[in-house]
């Protein structure tokens, strides 16, 4: 198993399969993206990639973009990391407006779990938020991915002043039948948004006081649990999740390693750099992977940079998926 300095453990590896994306958040890629100048990991670099992470005790794999299901070959993806002795989930980060179509492939690939971006459940709002008029197909893929029997389906909402919340009922209406955890999470920054941050950024501690006057009970966190912290109700089918990444001590639970859609290991989502695996991949080398993870997990820093207001190398969360 990969252990850092801190002796954090690393069974969870977020890969990304490409920078490009066709929604343009207001707090991501507002003025879109531009086009990579690289080649996206092909089907064999992330064969030798997922192979040498499973042999170092990688046992998740979350597929992140951009928004990876531009890329058509996903179901090939998706089968490929199933397929890879030792790894036991397969998961999915996506936009959502191509999961209608395909969701059902992807689980018949092995797909386990998947987490949707849903700014707002009001349409225009939606529309504002994501540059993208695509709400009812965003739903339909949730509800696709349900009828798909996907037992582990978040929605993430990036909380913004501008957009904050007044009306329940909306949200409380869509969570009381369907079984799904709809995650609050706090603006970060990042290079590219340092001005919008400024005036965007809202704290998630009223909607914490809010939950608990709503009745919404904090459940225990589990050993291995993701960054969100986790609100249920009797009433309630779906569950709350909140993320909170300037919390003191968010760091101390990270169980996760991130590689770019360019093969470069990110020890850190606000890391300076990255570690250049693409040799060894371009080579089918696992055993040289191998080595420069192992090398490289010795160097992981104790905490993200945002902690010293600063944001490292990540332009935008669409070079590594958040
Ligand atoms: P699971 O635990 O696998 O469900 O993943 P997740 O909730 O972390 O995945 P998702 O891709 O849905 O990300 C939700 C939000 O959490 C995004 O804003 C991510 O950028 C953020 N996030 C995930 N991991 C980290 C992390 O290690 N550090 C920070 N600062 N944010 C993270
Ligand atoms: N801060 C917080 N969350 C962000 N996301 C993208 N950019 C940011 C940011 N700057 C979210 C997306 C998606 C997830 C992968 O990351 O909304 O749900
Ligand atoms: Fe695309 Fe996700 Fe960035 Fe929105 S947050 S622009 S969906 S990569």
């Amino acid at each position: 198993m990969l252990e850092d300095s801190f002796g954090r453990q690393f069974h969870y590896l977020r890969l990304s399969v490409t920078d490009r994306c066709n929604f343009r958040c207001v707090y991501c890629l507002p003025n879109g993206n531009t086009p990579s100048l690289h080649q996206d990991l092909s089907l064999a670099e992330i064969h030798t990639l997922v192979s040498a992470f499973a042999r170092l005790g990688t046992r998740k794999v979350r597929i992140t973009g951009g928004e990876p299901a531009l890329r058509n070959d996903l179901a090939d993806i998706i089968g490929l990391c199933h397929q890879s002795k030792g790894i036991e989930q397969v998961a999915l980060t996506t936009n959502g407006f191509n999961l209608a179509k395909n969701v059902q492939r992807f689980q018949q690939a092995g797909l386990n779990a998947v987490n949707i971006s849903i700014d707002s459940l009001d349409p225009r709002q939606f529309g504002a938020i994501t540059g993208q008029d695509k709400l009812s197909r965003v739903l339909q893929g949730v509800d696709a991915a349900i009828d798909a029997s996907i037992s582990n389906i978040k929605i993430n909402t990036v909380m913004l002043r501008q957009f904050r919340m007044t009306d329940w009922q909306p949200l409380l209406q869509y969570i009381q039948t369907k079984p799904v955890t709809w995650r609050f999470i706090e603006l970060m920054q990042t290079s590219d948004n340092r001005a919008f941050f400024e005036t965007q950024h809202l704290g998630a501690t009223s909607l914490v006081d809010q939950l608990s006057q709503l009745g919404w009970q904090p459940l225990d966190r589990a050993i291995n649990a993701g960054p969100a912290e986790e609100y249920t109700h009797p009433d309630y089918l779906g569950r709350i999740g909140v993320i909170r990444p300037y919390r003191p001590g968010f760091c101390d639970s990270c169980n996760r390693l991130r590689v770019s859609s360019n093969g470069q290991l990110h020890l850190c989502l606000f890391a300076e750099r990255g570690v250049d695996l693409r040799d060894a991949l371009r080579a089918e080398d696992t055993d040289a992977t191998c080595a420069l993870i192992k090398q490289a997990i010795k160097t992981k820093p104790e905490t993200h940079a945002l902690h010293s207001g600063q944001t490292g190398a990540t332009r935008h969360f669409a070079m590594l998926g958040g």
